[in-house]
């Protein structure tokens, strides 16, 4: 078991990271809800590289799960990521409890608009206000100077990429780039919520994604190209797709056809588990 500076409270936390900032050390912040894997620990290590000193969060957001099953689905292991956090480089570890972080009678939400409105915004209602509400308290929190968030999940990179502009908060916001298994299936906690044979089905998402990029990015209409995508994640094997579509990546509107900036993003379910995967189409 390696050692790391692991603290519960709002205050406690306050009281390690102030000093650090009092000797005007930059403060990177990477916030998470455990279950680390290889895309969490890029994030630490960007965050390692672009500050002086590195706080990790560990808080699964009730707030953001739209489904009570996926909420209690949701794998945690608090051991094994904080060995994890210890020998990727982070200095501290905030793992706040629901109580510390929604004390009774907490009543505030924050609310992007315009950037959830297709996606993941309409697919799991209630989802980014909980993130922007969870990730504004984390900021206010932790005073960080820069904090890390991964591009798999880039409609939230991008609401709180907003949240942090509208809200005046003084934080760079740093995307880091999707971590891929060898098969091209992103990294994400929820894969090990996956059997033997649902592994095999979710390697078929970038593959037919990969498909869609190569004809959309050549300028054909969107909407056929679409379609036929979310037809072949159907026959794969999933068992309902919530969304196949082309986007422009700063307002995540959709687009009839590519063009500069136009990013693919898709939502399927298999079995228990839902997948996020996108990509970009044309730079
Ligand atoms: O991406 C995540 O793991 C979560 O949405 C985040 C940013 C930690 C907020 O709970």
């Amino acid at each position: 078991m390696l050692k790391i500076d692991v603290v519960r409270s709002v205050a406690a936390l306050r009281a390690v990271v102030r000093p650090q900032k009092r000797e005007g050390k930059r403060i990177g912040l990477v916030p998470t809800m455990g279950a680390l894997h290889q895309g969490h620990l890029e994030l630490v290590k960007t965050a390692r590289r672009m500050s002086d000193f590195v706080v990790a969060t560990i808080f699964v957001n009730p707030l953001q799960f739209n489904a009570s099953a996926d909420l209690a689905a949701y794998p945690r292991d608090e051991a094994t990521d904080l060995n994890l956090l210890a020998a990727t480089g982070a200095d501290l570890v905030f793992v706040p409890s629901v109580g510390e972080m929604y004390p009774k009678g907490f009543a505030t939400q924050v609310r992007v608009t315009g950037l959830t409105d297709h996606l993941d915004g309409p697919a799991r209602p209630g989802h980014f206000e909980g993130v922007a509400t969870v990730v504004t308290k984390l900021f206010t929190q932790a005073e960080p100077d820069l904090a890390c968030f991964g591009e798999k999940d880039f409609q939230q990179l991008q609401v709180i990429r907003r949240m942090t502009r509208d809200l005046d908060l003084p934080i760079e916001i740093v995307g880091v780039p999707t971590v891929r298994e060898p098969d091209g299936l992103a990294m994400s906690s929820r894969n090990r919520n996956l059997s033997e044979a649902e592994r095999k089905i979710a390697a078929r998402l970038p593959e037919i994604l990969g498909r869609a990029i190569a004809q959309l990015a050549a300028g054909a209409p969107a909407a056929p190209i679409l379609d036929a995508a979310r037809a072949a994640l159907l026959a794969a094997g999933f068992d309902r797709v919530d969304y196949v579509e082309l986007c422009d990546r700063d307002t995540l509107h959709p687009l009839a056809a590519a063009r500069p900036g136009s990013r693919l993003f898709a939502a399927a379910h298999l079995g228990r588990t839902r997948l996020i995967d996108n990509w970009p189409v044309l730079p």
